[in-house]
């Protein structure tokens, strides 16, 4: 079969760092081609240089086996042919609607597009792929997995001969990720090549074609599924064994240090996000939160590190009764937060490593004279020494962080937050987006924390890694805490249907 698409020979240059070197890539018509690689590995650049959005300086691309000018390709070049993109950032307009985003990121709709044609293809798309959605709803008030399918829903506007997702998964419930598995392969039954890029293994085993693998900008493999197996592909990525087993030191949990008692908050748009919801979390635990995202988490991670206020109940860190919280008061009682988006609420986009590794610290005297003058080789050395740990792959340490590749602008926040020692830790799912290597890392990192008597409070969608580091999970649902239970004692099934709000029938 000829490929759909051919890229050859690519090369692309930043500034500091060679982020392809020389890579061959071709896609076949309906196939599902997945895209693995280490945080950093080049990735995301390739997939971008094929939706025209960077240009490349060195290589040649076909198109159904003819050449076209490589270095002249353009992002409306690509939407003609076909080739359309899920971002791993979002591209939306927060204050739009998701209609407005729709319409206005669309190059082949007019200027004063047709909303209500949009509106009703919106919906359409909405029924046959399950991508429900208000239309109206404005971005900023949607949560991360509903900002996907707005993403999705955009590239699926079109015509799409090439669909490419950005780990399309990283922040999808199971549930959903099947969902969205279901779509992927109705796609490609219809002729759509996908490129799929994921750092999760299970899945490309379940849904892809080959796999084609990146490591430091250079092409490591193209494989079939079948020839090939985790292990394998592991050591392709990182070049070295990895283990996903955290090996768990006893239960053993001390007093308590996050109590929330009949704690009620609002979501943005002024709904009840938070119902009298009680929870505690013990030094030396770690407690997983389960939920579909949506059911409070955001709300309740912000309630606890300060972030919104709460309108009922009482909360109280350390023995402390800090009900009327703030972000300041927050770090002072030792809470750390890595936050769920990491880019709005985690960083400064333009700041360079060392001032984003102080944020939220710098007026400690070791870093400033009076939280005035800042102590500039202290901070660096400090930040130095994080790279070094947390091995963030940066083309120089003052080179904004914006330029950083996904996984490693997470590696930043999870460094700064996770090095101080905080006595309280709101973890919202922190491996998401990380390569195999930096999963494995900071579940470590976790389990030193909690050994170390720290109360963490772990949010995340993804319930194996929930069962693997967790003493106790709970699940949240519709702002209420439906279910504690120890980890021993329960299961996927189980997990999942309590989120759903389906009840487990006494036995
Ligand atoms: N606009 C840019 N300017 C400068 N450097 C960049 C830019 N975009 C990417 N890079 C660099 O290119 C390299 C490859 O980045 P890329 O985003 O492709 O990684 P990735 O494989 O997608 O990783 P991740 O799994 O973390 O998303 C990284 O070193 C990154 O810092
Ligand atoms: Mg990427």
């Amino acid at each position: 079969m000829k490929p759909y698409v051919k890229l050859q020979r690519i090369t692309k240059r930043f500034p500091g760092v060679l982020a392809l070197d020389n890579v061959d890539f071709d896609v076949l018509p309906g196939e599902i081609h997945a895209l693995l690689g280490e945080n950093g590995a080049g990735k995301t650049v390739l997939t971008n240089i094929l939706s025209g959005r960077y240009q490349l300086d060195e290589g040649e691309l076909s198109i159904k086996g003819n050449k076209v000018n490589a270095l002249k390709w353009s992002a409306r070049d690509a939407l003609e042919q076909g080739i359309g993109m899920i971002y791993q950032d979002f591209m939306l307009v927060e204050e739009h609607t998701v209609l407005e985003n729709i319409a206005l990121a669309d190059l082949s709709i007019p200027f004063f597009p047709d909303y209500e044609k949009i509106y009703n293809t919106i919906t359409e798309l909405g029924i046959k792929y399950q991508l429900e959605i208000d239309p109206n709803a404005k971005i900023w008030q949607l949560s991360v997995g509903e900002k996907q399918r707005v993403e999705i829903i955009k590239a699926l506007m079109h015509e799409t001969k090439v669909l490419i997702m950005d780990e399309p998964t990283a922040v999808l419930t199971p549930q959903e990720s099947d969902d969205l598995f279901k779509i992927v392969k109705k796609l490609a039954m219809e002729g759509t090549s996908i490129i799929f890029i994921s750092h999760k293994l299970p899945e490309v085993f379940s849904i892809c074609d080959r796999i084609t693998v990146l490591r430091k900008g250079k092409h490591i493999g193209t494989v079939n599924v079948t020839d090939t197996n985790e292990k394998e592909l592991a050591k392709m990525m990182v070049g070295r064994e990895v283990f996903l087993k955290t090996n768990k030191a006893e239960y053993t949990p001390g007093p308590p240090v996050i109590e929330l008692i009949g704690i009620s908050a609002l979501s943005d748009r002024k709904t009840p996000a938070l119902n009298k919801l009680s929870i505690t979390v013990n030094q030396g635990e770690i407690f997983g939160l389960a939920g579909v995202s949506g059911n409070g988490q955001k709300e309740l991670a912000e309630v606890i590190t300060g972030l919104r206020p709460s309108t009922d109940g009482k909360m109280v860190i350390n023995g402390k009764d800090i009900s009327e919280n703030t972000p300041r008061k927050a770090i002072r009682e030792g809470v750390g937060h890595i936050p769920d988006d990491r880019i709005g609420m985690g960083v400064v986009p333009d700041l360079g490593m060392p001032k984003s590794m102080v944020l939220k610290n710098y007026r400690e005297e070791r870093f400033s004279f009076k939280g005035i003058f800042l102590k500039n080789e202290a901070i660096i050395n400090y930040t130095k020494k994080l790279i070094e740990k947390f091995n963030i792959k940066t083309s120089g340490i003052e080179s904004p962080v914006k330029l950083l590749s996904g996984g490693n602008l997470q590696k930043v926040i999870i460094a700064r937050e996770i090095s101080e020692s905080p006595s309280a830790l709101v973890a919202v799912h922190p491996t998401q987006g990380l390569d195999v290597g930096a999963t494995e890392f900071v579940r470590d990192s976790l389990e030193k924390q909690r050994i170390d008597g720290a109360a963490i409070l772990l949010i995340s969608e993804d319930l194996e890694e929930l069962l693997a580091v967790s003493d106790r999970i709970g699940v949240i649902y519709e702002g209420e805490i439906v279910d504690v239970s120890l980890t021993k004692d329960t299961n996927i099934e189980a997990l999942g249907l309590l989120m759903t709000g389906g009840k487990i029938a006494a036995v």
